[in-house]
């Protein structure tokens, strides 16, 4: 499935980042996660990062401007060719505007909107659980996906892991709010195009893996 272009959708917990992991691995396209691109320029101390750092912490969206002027940059380089899932991308209905056109104006059209349903309940001991290599990046939780070796990274072996600063219980109110207020009036804009698909995330995760696979064909 070469040349698959998708946006994966669901709210802040719902396992977009596992699976676009997992879909990246298996359909050799590029995650694009506009979190991580966020993380990383708090990390660096860039102007963006030290902009956007407060708004993160408080669970907010971050201007519509900066993130299409992110994505608009990133989507075009050569590495997105092969393919793309959009991973926290789009987020309001400007974005998705914007989208739309961006790819309208390079030619390029989108294979399939997915959105992972989970119910808020199940989000916060997702999210409070969640910590991550602080090498490598791969994504474990306390209670759903433990490393084989306590405080050892399966894929790296790195013995150093890292937890958000988003990831408590205050925030992640605040970021269900965002996403239920300003995400979820998306999924019309894509229902309407043809594109949308649901799955339900509240599953064993390879469960999840099999059906956003049974989506997107081999
Ligand atoms: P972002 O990084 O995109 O965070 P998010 O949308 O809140 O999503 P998460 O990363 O928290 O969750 P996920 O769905 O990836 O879940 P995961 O797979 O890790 O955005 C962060 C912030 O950046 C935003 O709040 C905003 O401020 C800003 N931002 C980013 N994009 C923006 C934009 N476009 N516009 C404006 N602002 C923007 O899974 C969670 C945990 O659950 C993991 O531990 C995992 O192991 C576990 N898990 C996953 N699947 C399952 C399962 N099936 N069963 C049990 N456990 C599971």
């Amino acid at each position: 499935m070469a040349g698959k272009r998708l946006i994966l959708m669901g709210p802040p917990g719902g396992g977009k980042g596992t699976q676009a992991k997992r879909l990246q691995d298996r359909y050799g396209i590029v995650q694009l996660s506009t979190g991580d691109m966020l993380r990383a320029a708090v990390k660096a101390g860039t102007p963006l990062g030290k902009q956007a750092k407060a708004v993160m912490d408080a669970g907010k969206l971050v201007s519509d401007d900066i993130m299409v002027g992110l994505i608009a940059e990133r989507i075009t380089q050569a590495d997105c060719a092969q393919g793309f899932i959009l991973d926290g991308f789009p987020r309001t209905v400007p974005q998705a505007e914007a989208l739309d056109k961006l790819l309208k104006d390079k030619g390029i059209s989108l294979d399939a909107v997915i959105e992972v349903e989970v119910p808020d309940a199940r989000l916060i001991e997702r999210i409070t659980g969640r910590f991550t290599c602080s090498k490598c990046g791969e994504g474990y939780h306390d209670k759903f996906k433990q490393p084989r070796k306590a405080g050892v990274c399966d894929v790296c072996g790195s013995t150093e892991f890292t937890r958000r600063a988003d990831d408590n219980a205050e925030t992640v109110g605040a970021r269900l709010k965002a996403y239920h207020d300003q995400t979820a009036p998306l999924m019309p804009h894509y229902r309407a195009q043809g594109l949308l698909k649901v799955i339900d995330g509240d599953r064993d995760m390879d469960v999840v893996t099999k059906d956003l696979e049974s989506v997107l064909g081999t």
